[in-house]
């Protein structure tokens, strides 16, 4: 299957939203959008020009308008963070952009994907705006958390990040939650893996806490991983595949959660994000989960001020 895609913003993120959805041949219109429509039209010639490259597609520059005939939007128009700017610093910068964009979907028959950071406080800025329902606005989320997470106990424990399961939940961001007591390696329980240092956990949650800003301070801003993480949540909505994925969406009951979006594990198809399931939690965790939901409910309380 192969849908209409429309990206908003094409700077570092969207660009690679772009790249890792047309190689993955999830695509077979790719519509750009930009403010600034010189580059958006830019990035749709060079992208066109590797058309040999990748399974058949045309990429244009579209107007915002046009968003409104695409299967799946990517929202990923805002500005990024500087260097130790947390992504709720970004937050009333981008709100603004995320309501305007949000309003320009209302009505919209697809799916959004909202990419821009704070994604969790955005992703519930832009459902409330486009006045969609919960499962048709999805966070990333902490899906990429839940990465950067597998590929560091991969290579602490040697084996591959295939074999790891574990997720992050909560905030993408520095309240991010990782559920070390369901984490399990091909089937053993993470605790049970011989040699697993249990008390180092905290030390790996602040490595995978920090991942983002370690690379933003090197190169300005992360872009790759994103990407290909959109890319991952696109083709599990244009295949229909049910797969259960960490994303963000307007919370309406789970975990004893309601109106805050942040990321729990999602059944996620064609449909969107369409049923939110518990994961095991210990008490710590879900101590962690609830004070992460706090933090979310009053940076969009923030934005009323
Ligand atoms: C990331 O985690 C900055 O949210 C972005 O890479």
């Amino acid at each position: 299957m192969k849908a209409r895609i429309g990206i908003i913003g094409t700077g570092w993120v969207g660009t690679s939203v772009a790249f890792s959805t047309l190689l993955a041949g999830h695509a077979r219109e790719l519509w750009l959008y930009d403010q600034r429509g010189a580059v958006a039209e830019g990035e749709a010639m060079d992208l066109s020009d590797g058309a040999a490259f990748y399974p058949r597609c045309t990429v244009s520059a579209v107007p915002l308008a046009q968003m409104r005939e695409a299967d799946i939007v990517v929202l990923a128009a805002g500005r990024n963070g500087k260097p130790d700017e947390s992504r709720l610093d970004l937050l009333r910068d981008n709100a603004r952009i995320a309501a305007g964009m949000g309003r320009a979907l209302a009505g919209f028959g697809g799916i959004v994907i909202v990419v821009t950071n704070p994604v969790d406080v955005l992703t519930r800025v832009v459902a409330a705006a486009a006045g969609l329902p919960p499962e048709r606005v999805i966070g990333t989320g902490t899906m990429l958390d839940t990465a950067r997470l597998r590929e560091r106990l991969a290579g602490h424990l040697k084996v591959s990040p295939t074999s790891v399961h574990a997720q992050v939940v909560g905030e993408h961001g520095d309240s991010s939650v990782m559920l070390w007591s369901g984490a399990n390696v091909g089937g053993v329980p993470l605790r049970d893996w011989p040699g697993w240092p249990a008390d180092e956990e905290p030390t790996l949650a602040g490595h995978v806490r920090r991942a983002a800003y370690d690379v933003i301070q090197r190169k300005g801003a992360t872009n790759h991983a994103i990407g290909l993480v959109t890319a991952e949540l696109i083709g599990c909505i244009v295949n229909d595949e049910r797969r259960l994925l960490p994303v963000s969406r307007v919370q309406q009951g789970a975990c004893g959660l309601r109106g805050m979006a942040l990321s729990l594990p999602s059944l996620v198809g064609a449909g969107g994000a369409v049923q939110v399931m518990e994961p095991a939690m210990d008490a710590a965790e879900r101590e962690a989960l609830a004070a992460s939901a706090v933090v979310l409910e009053r940076a969009f309380a923030s934005l009323a001020g």
